[in-house]
């Protein structure tokens, strides 16, 4: 925990590293714009049209909705997938040492979730946010997704009836608690307001289609 808040301490006392306007940032290929507000039933047809398969059409619609709840912005998206998260940590938390199962299903619904966020993240907004020089925020936050596949692999390994499963439980939420307030409160606002309307809209589609490879 020391060396996660030395980094973080080192990042906030960085302050707004960002240089030059977002027009600017020709990198991520911004130029070509994808919205991903293309009309759901437009899609579907789209895809019956070309014989794209039943498996398409549930991932496509699983993380469209999940979009559409999120009015389509990628970090609202994400503020939505912590917030999700954080509610399986509460689950797991009122569970007792009998509720084996429960808890065994319960992981499982947490590794996924965690896992696509990740995903996300790590293959859209970090490098987004590397490619508008806030090299030190996407590093330390990927620095913390590191710790976060370590409590999964602890909570996963661990007998689920052990003395130590509900204060790992509790140890991991906090530490997602704390990653998520940083992205949302810190990171992702200033982020998204350095960048133009389009440019968050290619964010959004980008991470939507990362998220369907995930579904
Ligand atoms: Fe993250
Ligand atoms: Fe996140």
């Amino acid at each position: 925990m020391a060396t996660r808040n030395e980094t973080r301490d080192r990042s906030r006392s960085t302050g707004k590293k960002t240089n030059g306007s977002a027009k600017d940032r020709s990198a991520f290929s911004f130029g070509e714009i994808e919205t991903g507000a293309m009309p759901l039933l437009g899609a579907l047809a789209a895809g019956a049209a070309i014989g794209i398969g039943a498996n398409w059409a549930r991932k496509f619609l699983q993380q469209t909705s999940e979009s559409m709840m999120a009015g389509n912005e990628w970090d609202s998206i994400l503020a939505l997938e912590h917030k999700a998260t954080l509610a399986k940590f509460d689950l797991l938390l009122a569970t007792d040492d009998d509720d084996i199962g429960k808890r065994t299903a319960l992981v499982k619904t947490l590794h996924y979730a965690l896992n696509k966020h990740a995903h996300q993240e790590e293959q859209v907004v970090y490098p987004a946010l590397r490619q508008a020089n806030e090299t030190v925020d996407a590093d330390h936050l990927e620095h913390e997704h590191g710790y976060v596949k370590t409590y999964l692999y602890r909570i996963e390994n661990m007998e689920k009836d052990s003395a130590e499963f509900l204060p790992t439980v509790r140890e991991f939420r906090q530490l997602i608690e704390e990653h998520a307030r940083m992205e949302e409160e810190q990171v992702y606002p200033r982020f998204k307001q350095s960048l133009t309307e389009e440019q968050n809209a290619k964010i959004t589609s980008l991470m939507n289609k990362e998220g369907m490879k995930m579904n």
